[in-house]
Parts: structure tokens; sequence; C-alpha cells
């Protein structure tokens, strides 16, 4: 385990104990607003080093995790492994939760499309993949909390047993929300116990299953922002998640060019920070002559484009994407609704008129892609994408919007998933999607890193997707 999720190394301060949090509030402190006026300190419970990537990344204070708290590390030259596990769970268990705060146990139901999960099938998930993965596998004599909730909160671990269809998720009313609720408690209680009873060898054996399974929940937390907004953007009357929430601001540099050389560079992971198993085997890229956009796309480009046709002139499309312009009478990026005559559109804030400077966002590939044509211009490659961010020469890379490449998701030279149900965590779905890269406005602080790999389908765009562009022209 430990050489394909490496560990993040670093040191441990002076760790706060698990009782000074359940003294202020519990495993389930009370509702935190969710707004970006919230950019001031953390609010971090141990003083603790975060983790550090190879490059450390900059990236604005997004506004949904705008007073998250980053993960603490795990790993200590002085001992204390279990505090630091302690803290670091409970740090990200609780984020989850604060994420869950603005929702009504209605909200939590709901699965508005097959690619949507309900919030509860989220919270119930992420704490399955502890109570199957760490729990199960390693904490002898740990009891279920229910004997169904495997089969329910199983995403698609098939080595794991079966599992509950994914697009009926949003069938089931019951374990309700509070009962998940509780089952996050169980699992949290036990495995908290977990840490202190195991002793340093054990735990040293297990700190990297943790730190994939906190990795994961990050993972969820994203997903539980671009999920519920999906499904009050469904909604005729517009629900606001977060009414203080604004759209994260954006650098302004106008049309200026990064021009990459022709090179060979070394591309992936190649330290011992954190990553996941798609982030290597770190190899060598040609790569360039190439220009990537500074800048992110924004509004008014995209209006510009509708505008000229953008939407209706089939030479400016891959076949699958005028085809799903067609099926899904797509005519704007998702979320965006024409009132009286001006574009708006569905913000975690609720329906706001499109701001022509920010960023696009909510945009296939296959968008994406016909822009990039009708531009003149084209995608970049990932490895052109990362080579110019590790030169730190890409405005935005960071938390705004994941930005699309023309790479599809395929496995580096020499990779292979390990072995058992873990190795289902990436490998198997490195076909038939695209590459993105950057991170997002939703995406929790300390997740984010410049070899960071997401792949979704091309016709996906409920997500936080938008795009830069890149210039082969001599
Ligand atoms: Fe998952």
């Amino acid at each position: 385990m430990r050489g394909v999720f490496q560990p993040w190394i670093s040191r441990c301060r002076a760790p706060r104990a698990e009782d000074d949090i359940m003294a202020s509030g519990g495993f389930y402190p009370a509702p935190d607003p969710l707004s970006r006026t919230d950019v001031g300190e953390p609010k971090r419970r141990c003083n603790v080093s975060f983790p550090r990537p190879e490059i450390q990344v900059t990236k604005p204070a997004s506004a949904a995790a705008a007073s998250a708290v980053p993960c603490p590390s795990l790993f200590s030259d002085s001992g204390g492994l279990a505090q630091n596990l302690v803290e670091a769970y409970l740090t990200v268990r609780n984020e989850t939760e604060r994420r869950t705060s603005p929702l009504t146990p209605e909200d939590q139901v709901i699965q508005s499309m097959p690619d949507a999960s309900p919030a509860k099938w989220h919270r119930a998930h992420t704490t399955w993949f502890f109570e199957q993965f760490l729990l199960g596998e390693h904490c002898q004599g740990y009891q279920p909390f229910h004997p169904d909730y495997a089969f329910l909160f199983n995403s698609y671990y098939v080595s794991a047993g079966p599992r509950h269809a994914r697009h009926q998720r949003g069938h089931l009313t019951r374990p309700g929300a509070d009962e998940v609720t509780a089952y996050r408690r169980h699992v949290d209680a036990a495995v908290v116990k977990f840490f202190h009873e195991a002793g340093e060898d054990a735990l040293k054996a297990i700190a990297p299953l943790v730190e994939v399974g906190l990795n994961h929940e990050q993972q969820h937390q994203e997903l539980m922002l671009t999920d519920i907004l999906h499904a009050f953007a469904q909604n005729p009357i517009p629900p606001a998640y977060d009414p203080a929430w604004t759209f994260p601001a954006s650098t302004r540099t106008g049309d200026k060019w990064v021009s990459l050389n022709e090179g060979i560079h070394t591309v992936g992971h190649t330290d011992d920070s954190f990553h996941f198993d798609n982030e290597k085997p770190a190899h060598r890229a040609l790569v360039g002559p190439v220009k990537l956009a500074r800048k992110l796309v924004t509004n008014a480009e995209w209006i510009a484009f509708m505008q000229d046709g953008g939407y209706t002139t089939p030479t400016l499309w891959l076949m699958d994407g005028f085809a799903a312009v067609g099926n899904e009478a797509w005519q704007a990026p998702g979320h965006w609704r024409e009132v009286d005559g001006e574009w708006h559109i569905m913000t975690l804030a609720g329906l706001k008129p499109v701001d022509p400077s920010a960023p696009v966002c909510h945009v296939s590939y296959y968008e994406a892609d016909a822009f990039a044509r009708w531009s003149g211009k084209h995608l970049p490659t990932e490895m052109e994408w990362e080579v110019a961010a590790r030169a730190g020469q890409l405005n935005d890379a960071f938390g705004i919007v994941w930005q699309w490449t023309r790479s599809a998701y395929s496995p580096y030279p020499g990779y292979r998933a390990i072995e058992g149900a873990l190795g289902e965590y990436n490998g198997k779905f490195m076909v038939n999607q695209l590459v993105l890269r950057g991170s997002s406005l939703a995406t929790p602080e300390g997740h984010s890193r410049i070899t960071y790999r997401n792949f979704f389908y091309p016709h996906h765009r409920w997500q936080f997707t938008g795009l830069r562009l890149a210039d082969y022209a001599t």
C-alpha cells in the first residue's frame, strides 16, 4: 500500500486532543455559514503542519471551502501517530458535516440524475469506506453498524460485494439523514478507539489506507456540492445553498500566452507526498512547441461563441458532441437560464446574472472542444498543462474551475493498479474519459496539486468545469 499511496511526510507540532474537539462541539459542530466572506483565518483545530506537495500550490480561497481546514498530516518524526491519525480523521469528517449543515433532510434524499448522488448517500458511503476497508479488515471484533449498509453504500467495488444500483440511490427515504448521522458517529467512535488501541506498528501499516480514505472523503465533499447544485438547478424556485456565497475572483491578465519550447519534461508525481496511484509513475514526455493561455475562457467569450451560432454550427463539433447538443437541447453552459432576455446561472448562492468577466463554468468536453475550434485554437494536453503549471505560468490554475484537456484518461507508462479492492479506485476507469487538471471552487483545501488527474466523460458538465486554450500555430 505504501508504495502506491505514499503518505504525507511532515511534522506534527502540538496536536489537540480529540477530547478538546468533543468539548468544543463534538464530531458534529454547529452549522457554519459557508460564505466566501469567511476567508479570514481558518478555524484550525490544532497546530500541525500541513501536507507539502512537491510543488506548493497557492490557490484562491475557494468559496465553499473558505472556512475548511486542510487535512493535517499523519506522520511525525517524534511518534504520536495515533494522535495525528485522530486529528486528520476528525478534521476531514467534520468538514463533510460542515458542508451538509445547510441542507434539510429532504435536500439530502434527492438524486436529480443518475450521475449525481444524494448528500445522505455521500455521507454514508464515505463512512462505509472506513467501515469496510479499515475497521472490517483491520479492527478485530468490530461489529458493523447495520448488516445491510454494505449493500446500500458500496459504490462500485465489485471485490467488496454486491451493491445497490447507482441510479436508484435517490429512491431511498430510509435510512434517514438522522440514521446516517448515527452511522457516522458509530464508525467515528470505533475508528478513534482503534487509533488509540492499535499500537504503533499496526498504525504505521494502516496509515496509508487512512490517507486514501480521507482523500476519498474529500473527493466526495466536492461531489456533495456539485450534486446538490444540480438538484437545486432543477427547481423552478431556485434555492440557495448559501445565500452569502460569491464566485471566486479570477486573475485578469488579458490574452497573454505562455510559450513552451519543445523539450522533454518529467511529468507525474515524483516525491513521497500523498498522491493517487494514477499520478504515477513519473515519466518523461515530449512537450511543445505550444502556447497556452494564461487565463481561463470567460463568460463574455462564451456568449460571443453562442451569439455566433456556436451551438448550431455542426462543423465546430465532434460528431458525438453535436449529437449531445441535439439530444440534450444545449444552447448554453449547464445551469444557465435566460430570464427576461438576460442570461443567469444557478450558483451555490442561487440564481445570479452571468458575470461576463468570470471564467465560464459547467461546460462539457464537447463544448470546450467546439469553443476551441471556433476560436481557431485547441485544448491543451494534460502534459502541456502540467509543464506550464510547474513553471507557475498559469493564472487560476486552481480553485475556480477544473480545466478540460484533450488527453484521454489512460494509464501512465508502467502503471499497474494495486491488488485487492482498492485497485478498483482508479485503474478500471481508464477508458473513454478525458483528463481535467487544476481544481475547482468546491475542492477542499489541501486537496489540490499539480499532478492531480481528475477525469469525467466528455458529456459531463455538472461539475465546476471550464477551460483554457492552447495554440499550436507557428
Ligand atoms: Fe467513493
